[in-house]
């Protein structure tokens, strides 16, 4: 490295370290180019240079003729470091929050903030439409029951090949086809628990992990996950150590509600930890191809070793969200849930499996989630700089590398689940607050954005409505 270079990047890391410590808040103006020229006694054009790279890593931005600000960034949201056991009975209220909320998604009218689904019209549907007719008129009349679980072959090899391309070593007998990614998940806590064991979840953690863990009578014992690292190494440690744990249910990649990337070491210390005990894990991946790195990321799964990883996925968030198509690399679970879904659902719908199987193969698939992370990508960043710009400089939001959503943090009085009610009557506004992703009130002051919307004079103005509302 020049000297140049050293000294830009010492300065933007005490810029950094600035903001982190909440020295300089969201909103604030840091020094000008020339008057930090001045204070550190180097040159216009090494600040500038340090400026832009704390602007490509998204901790500042610029304002034409007004300088440089700080985002609105979560950068270490303090979050809970000891991790409270739960009696998940305790998740009913959850429920009738989610109920509102995806009752609210079907209005045509709703401003659909608070929706878990991404804007369908980022989704192929006319190739994806071609392809179901097609498969429904040539598919065997015997389809129906040769595709029974665990499902069509033509697609577990076209997923088979995925894993592979990315280094996953993953068989056709490996995997489980379901319908969506909620079955995979709810079929592989099944096979690995039974009434009354406990289970170890993310806090905050995806509400379909709090329904499923009450549907199957099971306990639950939330462990802290940091909005940057996901799951704590060191809570889930304490965790298996104290309470005996019988899964792990955890998203490694751009996790639901917070955005979370593990690092790889934290990922390979989760699989150590759990794997020192035999401790089955269910890794939710839904969001695995909608990362906006250049390079994929790798799932705790690529890291199995013992086969202890059941690693969950569907095709609902990149690309086709009404098929109900997900699956399970479930190993040496993959005979049982095959025998579970026999009891349960049967199969997922043949006709979707088919199709799926043939665009993944021979359609443009990859073409499309190239452009479907750019425009995601595009999305986020556009959604944090209006948050940025009309909320309050005290509100946090984190910056995911991938996936569509934004947790944002407000002052601890705010409540976003009384203003719920609200926002859907009288501004057909939804949102998806704190409360549904955890069993008590701790992230009350929390609301889950959607941002895969593209930007429009309506998403703008329910913006500023939102703030009104909240202040
Ligand atoms: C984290 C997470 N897991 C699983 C699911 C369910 O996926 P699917 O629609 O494929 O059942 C969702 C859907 O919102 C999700 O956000």
């Amino acid at each position: 490295m020049s000297l140049q270079q050293n000294r830009y990047h010492a300065l933007a890391a005490e810029v950094q370290l600035q903001i982190e410590q909440r020295i300089w808040l969201p909103g604030d103006r840091i020094p000008s180019i020339r008057k930090m020229s001045q204070i550190q006694n180097i040159s216009p054009m090494t600040v500038l240079k340090a400026y832009e790279l704390l602007e490509s890593e998204g901790w500042i931005y610029a304002k034409i003729r007004s300088g440089y600000f700080v985002a609105a960034h979560l950068n270490r949201l303090a979050v809970p470091q000891q991790s409270t056991p739960q009696m998940i009975n305790r998740a009913i209220k959850i429920n009738e929050h989610v109920f509102d909320v995806l009752k609210a998604c079907k209005r045509p009218d709703i401003v659909p903030l608070g929706s878990a689904f991404p804007d369908p019209s980022l989704f192929p549907l006319k190739q994806l439409g071609q392809a179901l007719a097609k498969t429904i008129k040539t598919m065997p009349a015997q389809s129906a029951v040769t595709e029974l679980p665990p499902g069509s072959v033509a697609l577990r090899r076209a997923i088979a090949k995925r894993y592979i391309r990315d280094g996953i070593d993953v068989s056709i007998d490996d995997i489980v086809i379901t319908s969506g990614a909620m079955e995979s998940l709810g079929l592989s806590l099944m096979a690995v628990t039974k009434p009354g064991d406990t289970v170890a979840i993310e806090s905050p953690a995806f509400y379909g992990v709090l329904q499923t863990v009450e549907r199957l009578q099971l306990k639950a014992v939330e462990v802290a996950t940091d909005p940057q690292l996901g799951m704590s190494v060191d809570a889930l440690t304490a965790v298996i150590n104290r309470h005996d744990i019988k899964a792990c249910w955890l998203m490694s990649k751009f996790q639901n509600p917070l955005g979370s990337l593990m690092p790889e070491a934290n990922k390979m210390a989760i699989r150590d930890a759990l794997a020192a005990k035999q401790i089955p894990l269910l890794e939710d991946d839904v969001y695995s191809e909608l990362y906006f790195s250049e390079n994929k990321p790798k799932p705790i799964k690529a890291y199995d070793e013992q086969g202890l990883v059941l690693h969950c996925s569907s095709f609902s968030k990149c690309l086709a969200p009404g098929f109900r198509v997900g699956w399970v690399v479930a190993g040496r679970y993959a005979k049982q849930i095959a025998q579970l879904q026999l009891m349960t659902t049967l199969s997922a719908a043949v006709p979707n499996q088919l199709a799926l199987a043939q665009f993944v193969l021979h359609g443009n698939y990859d073409i499309h989630l190239r452009r479907l992370r750019r425009l995601l990508a595009a999305r986020q960043q556009r959604m944090q700089h209006a948050i940025e710009q009309c909320f309050p400089r005290e509100t946090k939001i984190t910056r995911p590398d991938g996936g569509y959503f934004l947790w944002v943090v407000l002052p601890e009085h705010i409540n976003t689940a009384d203003l719920l009610p609200r926002l859907l009557d009288e501004h057909n506004i939804s949102i998806a607050p704190g409360t549904l992703f955890s069993c008590d009130d701790k992230y009350k002051h929390c609301m889950r954005i959607n941002c895969s919307y593209p930007w429009s004079e309506t998403i703008q103005q329910a913006l500023y409505t939102l703030v009104k509302c909240i202040y």
